[in-house]
């Protein structure tokens, strides 16, 4: 039987149950569903609509159903089409006629809205936590690489050599700002729609503030049209998440490349790479090339919540339900991904010196002696023609770019030197530039970010895994 059976007179078709079902996707929302229930019925005996009888019994029935949830042994009845649904069906049974008393004032649609944001709530907790957790490992293998260089891309093409930590902070940067990222979802998602009712809230004295706090949100919804018809929080979760995915993603593809033989940069262990089933001599980078596509996965997954939003009526309408399973699928894939991302990572070794050798052409110093001459009053434009014809020069009668620089007037002995990579490195010592006094910096700056974040997160733990 249906929660509605009473205002139809036939009994819903077969198809339409399987076509609206929910339950084999929202079941997961079971904790969630009985904290929301719990702090319901207290506030309706708060209110003075449940006596204190009243409110034990149905206690008592929560507590017997989330024991059948936490040893699985609760048993869904056909009917139950959501997880709303079957814990009032199964409360009901316990309470008996009390249970029947469990959803005044409420509507699954502020319930739902409610379950939702408490499991993003903690969700997003968790994640952050996992890209904090990132970040201070990305923090950590660039302090270890000290004084290495390597070659800076443009164009997948060498550019300038830069400190190997500058590279690996760059991607370290990103996950910072995501972690912020996450952290302003969380404020938003923060806000508690219960007392909504169905759309309009309800002729009885629920007081969402007291419900709102005793479940741990910041605040009560202000506008309770907004409040059940409000998905944002679910598209900024999942734009977090895709943005994360999509830098993790760029990492990813760095270390397919970085690991070819025609780089070999860095080495991964054995037990964060993969052989071939057919030849023999293969290891492959599959956890790399797997955070690589799912960056796609995620993005998918943001696009179908935007779809179903836009142009939605409010306030609530069935198709909202289909949020649920794209922010399911975001984030247990992100947190599957971040833990072997940082597997893969905090295994891998690094070979510096292909990785010098690779920075080593003098070609990479063309722009410092352009700058050589900017310095003695060269309009850059010309500074730049001359290094470039030098450039071409070299590599067009074989001769070695220091001889044609030593023996060029307006550069000379003197600017000879620059050529040399780490000299060039150490010349960019302004803050944030690809310098080693820059990288100690950063790591300095870097640490107190993420040590901030933690101290964010450890409040929002307290409120949100109680
Ligand atoms: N299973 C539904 C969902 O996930 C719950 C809300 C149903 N509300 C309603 N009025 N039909 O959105």
């Amino acid at each position: 039987m249906t929660l509605w059976q009473h205002r139809m007179g036939a009994p819903p078709a077969e198809a339409l149950l399987a076509f609206t079902e929910s339950r084999s996707f929202d079941e997961r929302l079971w904790r969630e569903d009985l904290e929301g229930s719990r702090a319901h019925v207290e506030g309706l005996h708060h209110a003075g609509i449940l006596t204190d009888h009243e409110l034990e019994v149905l206690q008592r029935a929560l507590a017997a159903v989330e024991d059948e949830f936490a040893t699985a042994t609760f048993v869904f009845a056909p009917a139950d089409e959501d997880i709303h649904t079957a814990i009032e069906r199964r409360v009901t049974e316990i309470a008996g006629d009390v249970g029947a008393k469990l959803h005044t004032g409420r509507s699954r649609n502020d319930q739902v809205a409610t379950d939702l944001r408490l499991w993003t709530r903690r969700t997003l907790v968790e994640l952050t936590e996992e890209v904090v957790r990132l970040g201070e490992l990305v923090r950590e293998l660039a302090e270890a690489a000290g004084t290495a260089i390597m070659p800076g891309y443009t164009h997948l093409q060498r550019a300038q050599p830069v400190p190997v930590a500058h590279w690996l902070l760059a991607h370290a940067w990103a996950l910072e700002r995501d972690c912020g990222r996450f952290l302003d979802a969380l404020r938003r998602a923060d806000v508690s729609p219960l007392g909504a009712g169905a759309l309009a809230g309800s002729t009885l004295p629920l007081d969402p503030s007291w419900v709102a706090e005793r479940l741990g949100f910041r605040a009560p919804f202000v506008n309770s049209i907004d409040a059940v018809s409000d998905r944002d929080f679910v598209v900024e979760a999942i734009f977090a998440m895709s943005l994360t995915g999509v830098h993790l993603s760029r990492l990813a593809e760095e270390i397919v490349l970085f690991t070819t033989e025609e780089f070999r940069f860095i080495r991964l262990d054995d037990a964060y790479a993969t052989g071939s089933s057919m030849l023999p001599q293969k290891k492959n980078p599959d956890i790399a090339e797997l955070a690589r596509a799912k960056a796609g996965r995620y993005i998918g997954d943001l696009v179908t919540v935007l779809t179903v939003l836009k142009g939605l009526p409010l306030t609530y309408n069935r198709d909202l339900q289909e949020d649920k399973q794209p922010l399911f699928d975001a984030a247990d894939e992100l947190r599957r991904e971040l833990v072997a991302m940082r597997g893969m990572l905090g295994t891998m070794t690094f070979d510096f010196d292909a990785m010098r050798q690779a920075a080593g052409s003098a070609y990479l110093q063309a722009i410092d002696l352009a700058e050589f001459l900017v310095r003695r009053g060269l309009p850059f434009r010309r500074a730049h023609a001359v290094a470039a014809g030098l450039v071409r020069d070299s590599l067009e009668r074989h001769v070695p770019l220091g001889e044609l620089v030593a023996a060029h007037p307006q550069l000379g002995e003197e600017a000879r030197a620059l050529i040399e990579a780490d000299e060039a490195v150490q010349r960019r010592g302004d803050e944030g530039m690809a310098s080693f006094a820059s990288v100690r910096r950063q790591v300095e700056l870097l640490g107190d970010r993420l040590a901030s974040h933690r101290e964010v997160l450890a409040h929002y733990r307290g409120r949100a895994h109680r």
